[in-house]
């Protein structure tokens, strides 16, 4: 009986001392700061590859109880995003922080003005992973290249070079033609067609979307720097 009651003490001690462990262990996993750097979310868009992951996942400043009770209150549901174990949020200014370009057709802090309001309610144009989003193994991760809609409806060209015109096609929806003679951003060494025969096919736009070469040109007039920072 009592070698019994001995046995059943020690089991209570292993069982307390696992228990001990597998705390330890759950604490480590849930404060190393780290942790976000080593589960990639999925294979990174096309370009990408070779850019580190610290360029993009900013460490984060404040101690690491900061950000374990930032990511408790996210857990609690008090905290909307987490702050990221030990890296901040990306945001569209990490992106130009290597992507910067003066000349930029579409500049995203442009569609922060009053008049794009409407347009804002249907795509964040003002946030560049709206259209790429990271980790997808892509280029532009949009589900439509006809988003120009938004934007264009009243796009008119005194003396249109093109046939049909830009009012025609536009009055007939075919928003998908636009991004078979224009690239979005404007950085591609192009002459615009102005024939859609001599244009892009819509499978050669989707192809490129998911990663596959430029049809636009293999040209450009700028290409971004290779670390954050980097600019001339
Ligand atoms: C080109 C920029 C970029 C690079 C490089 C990059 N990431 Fe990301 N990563 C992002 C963006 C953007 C998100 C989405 C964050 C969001 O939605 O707020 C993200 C999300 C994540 C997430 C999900 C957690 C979260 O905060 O949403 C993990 C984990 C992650 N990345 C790990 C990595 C790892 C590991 C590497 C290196 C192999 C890496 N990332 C490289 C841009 C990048
Ligand atoms: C550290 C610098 C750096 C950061 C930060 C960065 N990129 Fe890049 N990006 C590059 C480089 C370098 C390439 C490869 C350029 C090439 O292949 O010619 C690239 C390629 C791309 C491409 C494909 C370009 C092409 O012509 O195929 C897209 C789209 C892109 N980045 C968007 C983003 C977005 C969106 C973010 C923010 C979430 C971001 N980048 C953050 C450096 C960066
Ligand atoms: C509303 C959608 C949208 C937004 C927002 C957007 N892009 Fe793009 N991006 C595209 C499309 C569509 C293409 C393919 C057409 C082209 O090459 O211009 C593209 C192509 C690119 C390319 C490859 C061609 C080039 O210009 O060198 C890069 C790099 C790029 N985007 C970076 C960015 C960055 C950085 C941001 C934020 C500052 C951003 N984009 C915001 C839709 C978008
Ligand atoms: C969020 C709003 C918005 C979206 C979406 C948008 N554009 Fe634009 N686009 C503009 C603005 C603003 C201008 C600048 C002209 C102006 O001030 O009216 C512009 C200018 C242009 C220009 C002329 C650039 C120049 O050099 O004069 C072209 C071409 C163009 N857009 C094509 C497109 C195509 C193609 C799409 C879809 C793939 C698209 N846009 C989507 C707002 C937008
Ligand atoms: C058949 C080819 C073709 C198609 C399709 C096309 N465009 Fe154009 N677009 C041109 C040409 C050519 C010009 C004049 C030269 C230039 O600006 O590059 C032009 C000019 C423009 C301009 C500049 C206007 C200005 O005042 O300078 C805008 C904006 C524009 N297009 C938007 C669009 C939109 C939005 C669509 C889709 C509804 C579209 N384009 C479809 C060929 C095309």
């Amino acid at each position: 009986m009592a070698s019994f009651k001995k046995i059943l003490t020690q089991w209570r001690n292993v069982g307390l001392l696992a228990g001990v462990i597998l705390g330890l262990l759950l604490l480590m996993f849930f404060t190393y700061p780290e942790r976000n750097r080593l589960v990639a979310k999925g294979p990174m868009n096309a370009g990408h590859e070779g850019v580190g992951c610290e360029q993009c996942h900013v460490p984060l400043d404040g101690t690491a109880a900061q950000q374990v009770s930032a990511n408790v209150y996210r857990w609690l549901g008090l905290r909307e995003r987490s702050m990221g174990f030990g890296s901040k949020d990306v945001d569209s200014g990490d992106c130009l922080a290597c992507h910067e370009r003066p000349d930029d057709r579409h500049p995203i802090s442009r569609f922060l003005e009053p008049r794009f309001a409407e347009a804002r309610q249907n795509i964040k144009a003002y946030d560049c992973v709206t259209c790429h989003t990271e980790h997808q193994g892509k280029r532009v991760t949009l589900s439509t290249m006809g988003y120009c809609s938004n934007c264009h409806e009243d796009t008119e060209l005194k003396d249109d070079p093109i046939l049909p015109t830009h009012a025609d096609i536009i009055r007939s929806q075919s928003w998908n033609t636009c991004l078979q003679c224009h690239d979005f951003h404007g950085n591609h060494k192009m002459t615009t067609p102005t024939r859609l025969e001599d244009g892009v096919s819509e499978e050669e736009v989707w192809r490129y979307f998911d990663g596959g070469p430029s049809p636009y040109s293999s040209e450009k007039f700028a290409e971004p720097s290779e670390t954050r920072g980097d600019r001339p």
